[in-house]
């Protein structure tokens, strides 16, 4: 055991001295894109295709709609994030990160063998059935922060039709998107350019606030300050509820460390997250005990309650 530790700690240290040296990091990316794009064609995703379509629209005005010119990028968002230079400050992203996720979504349920399209779907599904079990009153005024390109607010109209939605965000590239989306498809959200630790909202307007896989791309301080503001934003008896990797899985805590090293190559604050104690992170925050359900294999569900 000891032996295979330290082999697998030697690998995860090469894995990161490796990765260091550009060009070799620039043929990793390429690589595991390549792989990714093969593995949307797998499920019968056209990636390019898709991209295509996006890229060939005119994103000025809507883009200048949305954008807050007055915000200031903290330090910890400015950094590659997914293998993209610019992280989430960027189109490339913006016209990719639909298809990516149904594609990384596909092996949750079946294994890297057997990829299927409604991965996505039923990890978001998983999520909404704790939602409905847990917060008995139906919320009537929705934040979803992170909402990136608005799948996880679009979803959420999907479950509660009747409510008011607001998606927030601190790339204007993905809200574009989210905001083109919802034009699509007919919807009334409104989008915000802001900070998820400062959002400028008034205080106790909302029933429900939920964060679907936006912990693990921050660091500590700023995910207890998020939690600090959900707090405030929340009515009295309001709910913050939030989806994301899950640390105790056994996918995580039996993962080979060389390829976490690969992962969190990607995924600048992943220490951060596995390292922080969540559920004490939210009772700090001023919420109740909170419950924590494993809903998939590597994902788990937070929900906590606003007191009276
Ligand atoms: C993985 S994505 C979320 C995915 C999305 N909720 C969905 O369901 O597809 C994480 C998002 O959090 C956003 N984000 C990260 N830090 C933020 C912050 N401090 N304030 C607001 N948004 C932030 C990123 O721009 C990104 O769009």
């Amino acid at each position: 055991m000891t032996n295979n530790n330290n082999q697998f700690n030697l690998a995860s240290v090469l894995v990161s001295r490796v990765l260091d040296i550009k060009p070799i990091a620039q043929l990793a990316r390429k690589q595991a894109r390549e792989m990714m794009i093969k593995r949307a064609g797998k499920i019968g995703i056209d990636w390019r295709g898709n991209v295509e379509q996006l890229r060939a629209l005119d994103w000025n005005e809507i883009i200048e709609s949305i954008r807050d010119r007055s915000l200031t990028y903290p330090d910890y968002y400015t950094l590659p994030f997914h293998a993209y230079p610019e992280g989430n400050l960027d189109w490339e992203p913006a016209w990719e990160v639909e298809t990516a996720a149904l594609t990384v979504h596909s092996t949750i349920w079946s294994g890297g063998e057997n990829p299927q399209v409604d991965g996505d779907a039923q990890l978001r599904q998983s999520y909404h059935e704790n939602l409905v079990k847990y917060i008995k009153d139906e919320p009537q005024s929705i934040l979803d922060i992170g909402c990136s390109v608005g799948m996880s607010t679009m979803a959420l109209h999907g479950i509660y039709p009747r409510a008011q939605l607001t998606g927030l965000d601190l790339s204007p590239y993905y809200l574009s998107v989210a905001q083109h989306r919802a034009e699509e498809k007919k919807l009334e959200i409104r989008w915000i350019h802001a900070l998820a630790e400062s959002t400028g909202l008034k205080e106790k307007s909302f029933d429900l606030v939920s964060a679907f896989l936006l912990f693990h791309e921050l660091p500590q301080k700023p995910t207890l300050e998020i939690l600090q503001e959900s707090y405030r934003l929340l009515k009295p008896g309001g709910y913050f509820a939030m989806m994301d990797m899950n640390p105790q899985s056994t996918i995580y805590r039996e993962m080979p460390a060389y390829i976490l090293t690969l992962l969190k190559s990607t995924e600048p604050h992943l220490d951060e997250y596995f390292t922080l104690d969540f559920g004490a992170t939210v009772t700090k925050a001023g919420f109740a005990e909170p419950t924590i359900i494993s809903n998939s294999p590597r994902h788990r569900t937070v929900i906590a309650q606003k007191p009276y």
